[in-house]
């Protein structure tokens, strides 16, 4: 693998994304990482990613003190880019100064020695810099292999003395640089020698293997929602370990239309899994009863999703394991060089089992991307049904019904959830969007049907173009299927008699409405 060192920049994510493309699989570390843990991932390439700080001044995160000697004793070599560039340039003599102009943007990339690194590059080729600062001067060792217009030194490389790296100034893993891809590719492939490449097939061999080596004999408890992550996992852990995986499927009575039969003829009825169906819709319909506050909604959920597992782990023989469809996104927030952010909502997630329960996390996909798991559901025979889904909160319809959450207006929010869906869906942009669906408004209006003047709820459609969820824009959909979704909902579901289309991006707005 290759372990990139993150430095805090906001393109560290697409490093590790545009390697693992390319087949070659690599993992981010902070850059803070102590040498024993970084050696335990026998890496054979070291990327140190970009970074907002400037290298010169005072507490500037560094080189790992260790990092060039072991480079140089392990011949495994590192490429630095811009920020990381800079601290490798410093390391050998070299000096970083402020730039005279901020360079943002686009440039032509000059190849002045042929190297490894440039095989199968034209000599000029089109890049994207985002840097103030930049390297002013290089020590006589250090080679300068490229340059631009208005930076000297676009690329440098070591000089020999044993050592091997590499640093470029602009960003090779952003698609403003259209043959970043290859740059990429041709460090890892010729100049760490790569040649494994990293699939789906691979990784569910590996995992069957670990999963089995790990768990043993012992009994895994999973909480099956329906979702992406945790519909790959119940086929991943499946394939490891058979009837040993139990499924939990809470029906907490706020879920999306024909839910549960999707998970019982997927799970049940075509892969023999055990699915245990929790009916808790009373017990969590009866709490959020009169609570209109969201966070509170929320808390409640998360509570009652605890006593549903504590309760069914007792049932099934207290299992040891408890799997998880965590993402490598969440493991990266989390070790990252910033601090954590404000808590805007409470996620609900069943991570927040207490530790009384005493169950030993299994995570499959701890290191993947979303794109991935559900490349690995494909590998596993999952229908597209179950691997394209859109994300789905934790707290289900109970935070898209706004105000109190009754039966009857979940139905409404339910119905009309399904006309979104479904019209999407046969619009053919469904897996374009990141999310599209009903929020349930706590607002009536006058409206007129027949010759009839009605007195009835809104409901606001919300569709969202993300990459990632943390950012989003409004979708911008044809005039024409707003207006087919909008008049089916008024005509096919009850209670309700105006839609309004959410044109709020993320920020100033969320994309689920509490
Ligand atoms: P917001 O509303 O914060 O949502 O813009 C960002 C993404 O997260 C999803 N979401 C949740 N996912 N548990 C989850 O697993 C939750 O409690 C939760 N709340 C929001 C939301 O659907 C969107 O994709």
């Amino acid at each position: 693998m290759i372990i990139i060192l993150d430095y805090g920049s906001q393109y560290t994510q697409l490093i590790a994304r545009r390697l693992r493309e390319l087949g070659v699989y690599a993992e981010i570390l902070p850059f803070h990482v102590d040498q024993k843990t970084f050696v335990s991932k026998s890496p054979r390439g070291v990327i140190l990613s970009g970074g907002p700080a400037s290298s010169y001044q005072k507490g500037a995160p560094q080189l790992p003190a260790w990092l060039l000697a072991w480079s140089k004793q392990t011949q495994v070599p590192v490429l630095g880019i811009c920020y990381g560039m800079q601290l490798l340039a410093r390391a050998h003599g070299g000096t970083v100064a402020r730039a005279a102009k901020r360079e943002y943007g686009f440039a032509q990339v000059q190849v002045l020695e042929q190297d490894p690194l440039f095989e199968g590059l034209p000599k000029e080729f089109q890049v994207w810099m985002s840097h103030g600062d930049g390297v002013e001067h290089i020590n006589g060792g250090t080679r300068k292999i490229a340059h631009t217009e208005t930076a000297p030194y676009a690329a440098i490389s070591s000089g020999g003395d044993g050592e091997r790296w590499y640093g470029v100034q602009f960003h090779p893993e952003v698609v403003h640089t259209p043959l970043g891809g290859k740059l990429l590719e041709n460090f890892a492939r010729r100049i760490c020698g790569i040649a494994e490449k990293w699939t789906a097939e691979n990784f569910i061999d590996q995992s069957v293997a670990e999963i089995r080596k790990r768990v043993g004999k012992e009994k895994v408890l999973l909480a099956l929602s329906g979702g992406v992550d945790s519909s790959v996992a119940a086929a991943l852990i499946h394939k490891a370990i058979g009837s040993q995986l139990v499924c939990v499927f809470v029906d907490n009575g706020l879920l999306r239309e024909g839910e549960l039969e999707r998970v019982e003829r997927l799970f049940v009825k075509e892969r023999h899994v055990k699915v245990v169906v929790a009916d808790a819709s009373k017990a969590f319909l009866g709490k959020l009863k009169g609570v209109s506050e969201p966070e509170k909604k929320r808390k409640i959920i998360g509570g009652e999703f605890i006593k549903v597992f504590e309760t069914y782990s007792k049932k099934l023989g207290k299992p040891k394991f408890l799997a998880q469809g965590t993402l490598y996104p969440d493991v990266i927030e989390s070790v990252s060089v910033h601090g954590p952010s404000a808590v805007i909502k409470t996620h609900h997630n069943v991570g927040g089992l207490p530790k009384r329960m005493k169950l030993e996390l299994l995570e499959p996909f701890r290191f993947l991307f979303k794109d991935e798991v559900r490349k690995v559901g494909a590998a596993l025979g999952l229908p597209k049904e179950a691997i394209d889904r859109h994300p789905f909160p934790g707290p289900s319809l109970a935070i898209r019904v706004m105000g109190a959450v009754s039966p009857e207006r979940l139905k409404v929010v339910r119905a009309a959830d399904y006309i979104v869906e479904q019209e999407v869906r046969k619009a053919g942009i469904y897996e374009k969007l990141w999310q599209a669906f009903a929020v349930l408004l706590p607002v009536k209006t006058v409206g007129v049907m027949g010759d009839e003047r009605t007195y009835e709820d809104v409901i606001a459609v919300r569709i969202v173009d993300s990459s990632d969820g943390m950012t989003a824009d409004w979708s911008k959909l044809p005039h024409e299927l707003l207006a087919r979704i909008s008049s089916r909902i008024v005509s096919e579901v009850r209670g309700c008699n105006r839609v309004v289309y959410d044109i709020t991006s993320k920020p100033p707005g969320t994309i689920e409405w509490e």
